[in-house]
């Protein structure tokens, strides 16, 4: 079977099983054509609320599942594939947090998104990339503990200075691993190129960058920009997406090693294995547990808008 082939077969497929396909930005190009919906994390959480199909595959990593889950109980939802994680999202635990509360005890915790359900159920609001900013300026709080992307918390500290934030160290090692030489000289072979940074990203390189956002606020801000040279500092998926989408601009990667493998792990396979019904993984979660964690992502969707 060729990929063509293949997609008119997941077409056919999730017509007839009522399934509906939520792809985050950094699947596969093949992947991303036959969705029903793509986008950043916040615009996933958002529209898992809202779907009527009886089945969802999630194509990205097992949070984003879980996400799902939390919001939409009722539908059965299958993470593509099992073994599709987020290193970040593992890197703390429930007895480190707890640990952390007892000696801060007047600081909220906010969570970005990439953490375990588990997790979720003691943090107080949760955010992602793009409303991270948002959210924490519009909470009462003025003490707050941000786990786990120190990365991503600095960004977020530096635009609020008002707020006292206090960082946990913890990150995403696929953006983390991308020193400020590479990026200088990404800058240095492309000098009429724009670069578009993910928040993820050292500070050190965002520091560099004429733009700071999530995936959908990079492709915006590309798709928008009267610039026709672009270098994409997130996952290399984004600048293959950007150069289909908008063939008269170029998209050059910020480095080759910008690559989720936790992303790039789902194939179109995988995703016609699950509207067969025979692949990826069913979640299940304990109903307390999905009530405890629905709370800070109540929470996000409250002051994210
Ligand atoms: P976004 O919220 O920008 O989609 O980011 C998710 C993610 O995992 C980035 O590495
Ligand atoms: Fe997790 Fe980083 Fe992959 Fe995003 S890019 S899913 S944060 S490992």
């Amino acid at each position: 079977m060729n990929i063509q082939e293949m997609q008119s077969k997941i077409l056919k497929l999730k017509k007839e099983n009522d399934i509906c396909i939520l792809a985050h930005s950094y699947q596969r190009r093949e992947i991303v054509e036959i969705a029903d919906f793509t986008g950043d994390s916040y615009a996933l959480a958002k529209k898992a609320q809202t779907v009527e199909n009886k089945t969802v595959i999630m194509c990205g990593v097992r949070f984003m599942a879980e996400t799902v889950k939390i919001l939409s109980p009722e539908k059965n939802v299958i993470l593509s594939n099992s073994d599709a994680g987020c290193p970040m999202a593992e890197q703390m635990d429930v007895e480190l947090i707890e640990e952390l509360k007892a000696s801060n005890k007047e600081y909220a915790v906010v969570a970005y998104i990439n953490t375990t359900a588990e997790l979720k159920t003691i943090c107080d609001v949760c955010v992602t990339s793009s409303s991270a900013v948002k959210i924490v300026s519009s909470m009462p709080e003025n003490n707050i503990l941000f786990i786990p992307d120190i990365n991503l918390g600095t960004y977020i500290k530096n635009q609020l200075p008002n707020k006292n934030i206090k960082l946990v160290h913890g990150g995403c090692p696929t953006h983390a691993k991308i020193t400020v030489n590479e990026a200088k000289k990404a800058v240095k072979a492309h000098p009429d190129a724009e670069l578009l940074v993910h928040p993820e990203c050292l500070p050190e390189v965002a520091e560099l960058a004429d733009y700071i956002g999530s995936t959908s606020g990079i492709m915006e801000y590309a798709k928008k920009s009267t610039k026709k040279e672009f270098i994409i500092g997130t996952e290399n998926s984004i600048a293959e997406h950007l150069q289909y989408e908008c063939p008269d601009k170029r998209f050059y990667p910020m480095s080759k090693d910008l690559v989720c493998n936790n992303m790039k792990l789902t194939t179109l396979a995988d995703v016609l294995l699950c509207c067969q019904g025979t692949g990826g993984e069913e979640i299940v979660m304990d109903e307390n547990m999905r009530l405890k964690a629905k709370r800070c992502i109540d929470k996000m969707i409250e002051y994210g808008g």
